[in-house]
């Protein structure tokens, strides 16, 4: 009449089941954001500023930079290596940086902030089906 065997094959399928979207997420988790360089950022060699301090102020830089830029006074930021650049969201950070979803988005998603600049600001257009 039971069928130990297959009773058995459907209680471990159901809860693999069960409990897929909770290991799933939890490799998932484990992967940190490795942010990709485009050709042009590694020609470059370095950022606006040192790697240590963009990681953890590029917002606080970029919340400058707007200050600076909409109270009108210069464009021009002397940055790492006495390096200028002109103070710009999408003409500097994203064009070095054009492969947004594949540099700002992978940091972004993995710690949940959603900056709502691209209400406003252009997003570079990527290839298409580029995730
Ligand atoms: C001329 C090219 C260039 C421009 C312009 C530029 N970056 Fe970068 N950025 C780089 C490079 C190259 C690195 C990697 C630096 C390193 O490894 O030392 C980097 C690193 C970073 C990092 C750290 C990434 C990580 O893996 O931790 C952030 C964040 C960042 N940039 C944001 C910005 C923002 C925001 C702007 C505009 C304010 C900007 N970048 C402008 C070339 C650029
Ligand atoms: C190395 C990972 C990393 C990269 C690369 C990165 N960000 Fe971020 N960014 C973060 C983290 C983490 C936060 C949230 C920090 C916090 O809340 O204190 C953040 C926050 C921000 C904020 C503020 C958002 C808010 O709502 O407060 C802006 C604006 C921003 N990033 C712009 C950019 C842009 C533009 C790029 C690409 C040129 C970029 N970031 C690349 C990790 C990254
Ligand atoms: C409601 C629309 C709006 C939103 C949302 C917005 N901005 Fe802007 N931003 C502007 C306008 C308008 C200017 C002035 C442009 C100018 O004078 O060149 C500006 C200028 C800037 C500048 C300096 C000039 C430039 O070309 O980039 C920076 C940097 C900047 N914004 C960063 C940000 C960041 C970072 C965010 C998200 C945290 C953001 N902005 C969200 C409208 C917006």
């Amino acid at each position: 009449m039971y069928d130990g065997g297959k009773i058995l094959t459907g209680l471990i399928l159901g809860v693999v089941l069960l409990t897929f979207p909770f290991w799933y997420n939890l490799g998932r988790a484990a992967k940190m954001p490795e942010p990709e360089l485009t050709a042009k950022a590694k020609q470059a060699k370095y950022c606006v500023e040192p790697k240590s301090y963009m990681k953890a102020y590029h917002m606080d830089l970029l919340n400058k930079w707007r200050d600076e830029v909409v109270r009108g006074g210069s464009r021009i930021y002397v940055g790492f290596k006495a390096k200028e650049y002109d103070m710009s969201l999408q003409n500097t950070c994203l064009k070095c940086h054009e492969n947004k979803k594949k540099f700002c988005d992978e940091c972004h998603n993995f710690a949940d902030v959603k900056p709502y600049c691209w209400e406003c600001h252009l997003e570079p257009k990527e290839a298409k089906g580029e995730k």
